[in-house]
C-alpha cells in the first residue's frame, strides 16, 4: 500500500514538473514566433529602428542579427533602455542614437499587457520613458507578445498595475494625489538583491498603480491627468501609439491585431 502510494506521487509529481516545463518552453517559443515576424515585416534595409526593452525583444534582437548576417541588411537600432543597449552590442549590431537619427522608421518593443482598443501597459521593467521617447520617433510602433498579454480590457490579465515613473522626491504625494483622485493604491517599486527602492535608467522611482478594476476608465484622459501631476516623469500607459501588435499563441499561430 505504502509502495503504491508512492509510486502514484512520484508519477503525480513527474507528469507535473513535465506540465510546468512545457509552459515555460511554449510562452517562450510563443514569444519567439512573434518576434521573428515582426522583425521580418517590418525591418527594411537602409532603415533606423527602436529596440524596446524586456524579454521578447531578445527574440527580435536574434532574428535582426540573423537577418543581418543572411542578407547583409543595414539597420541603425536605436535602444530604450540600458538592457536594450547591451543586447544591440553583444549581438554586433550597429548602435544609433536619437540625436543622429531623430526620425525611426519602427519601433519593435514588448508590452506587459494590450487591450481591445490597443492601449498598452508598458513598464514592467521600468524601461517605460526611454521606450515611448523612442515610439514616439518612429513612424510605427510595433509590439511583440505572447499570449498571456492579449486581454480585452486592462488588468485583466496583468496584476501588477501601471507602472508609473516619479522623481524620487515627490513619490509620497504622487502617490496620495492618485488615490484619491482615481482610486486604486500605489506601491513604491522595491529592488531585487538591493535594499530599498528600484531605481530606473533615468535615476527615477516607480510607482505602481493597482488600479479600481471595478472601475472603467477613460485611459486616454487618465493617462493626460497623469502627466500633468508635477514630478510625474511618464506613465507606462501607451494609448493609441502602437501600429499593430503580434501575438504569439500557444497553438504555434500569430494572432495579429491593429
Ligand atoms: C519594459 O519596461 C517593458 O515595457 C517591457 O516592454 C514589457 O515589460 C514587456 O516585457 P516582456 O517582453 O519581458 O514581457
Amino acid at each position: 500500500m505504502h509502495y503504491r502510494v508512492q509510486k502514484c506521487l512520484t508519477l503525480l509529481t513527474r507528469s507535473y514538473s513535465k506540465s510546468q516545463s512545457l509552459i515555460k518552453m511554449s510562452l517562450n517559443e510563443a514569444k519567439k514566433i512573434a518576434a521573428f515576424k515582426a522583425v521580418d515585416q517590418w525591418v527594411k534595409p537602409n532603415t533606423a529602428i527602436g529596440v524596446g526593452s524586456g524579454s521578447t525583444v531578445v527574440f527580435a534582437v536574434e532574428r535582426l542579427s540573423q537577418r543581418v548576417k543572411n542578407e547583409g541588411l543595414h539597420v541603425v537600432c536605436i535602444p530604450t533602455s540600458f538592457q536594450a543597449r547591451q543586447l544591440i552590442v553583444e549581438n554586433g549590431l550597429e548602435l544609433g542614437d536619437l540625436d543622429r537619427n531623430p526620425h525611426l522608421d519602427c519601433a519593435i518593443d514588448g508590452a506587459d499587457e494590450v487591450d481591445a482598443n490597443m492601449v498598452l501597459i508598458k513598464g514592467g521593467g521600468g524601461c517605460m520613458l526611454q521606450e515611448k521617447i523612442v515610439a514616439s520617433c518612429a513612424e510605427n510602433l510595433i509590439i511583440i507578445a505572447d499570449y498571456t498579454k492579449n486581454s480585452k480590457k486592462l488588468g485583466e490579465q496583468y496584476k501588477k498595475g501601471i507602472p508609473i515613473e516619479v522623481t524620487p522626491m515627490a513619490y509620497v504625494p504622487i502617490k496620495k494625489r492618485i488615490e484619491n483622485t482615481f482610486g486604486g493604491s500605489l506601491n513604491l517599486r522595491m529592488a531585487v538583491s538591493k535594499a530599498g527602492p528600484c531605481i530606473t535608467d533615468n535615476s527615477n522611482f516607480v510607482l505602481d498603480w493597482q488600479f479600481d478594476e471595478k472601475k472603467d476608465y477613460d485611459w486616454d484622459s487618465v493617462n493626460k491627468e497623469l502627466l500633468q501631476i508635477p514630478g510625474v516623469v511618464e506613465t507606462g500607459l501607451f494609448v493609441n501609439m502602437a501600429k499593430k501588435v503580434y501575438f504569439g499563441m500557444k497553438d504555434g499561430s500569430v494572432k495579429e491585431q491593429k
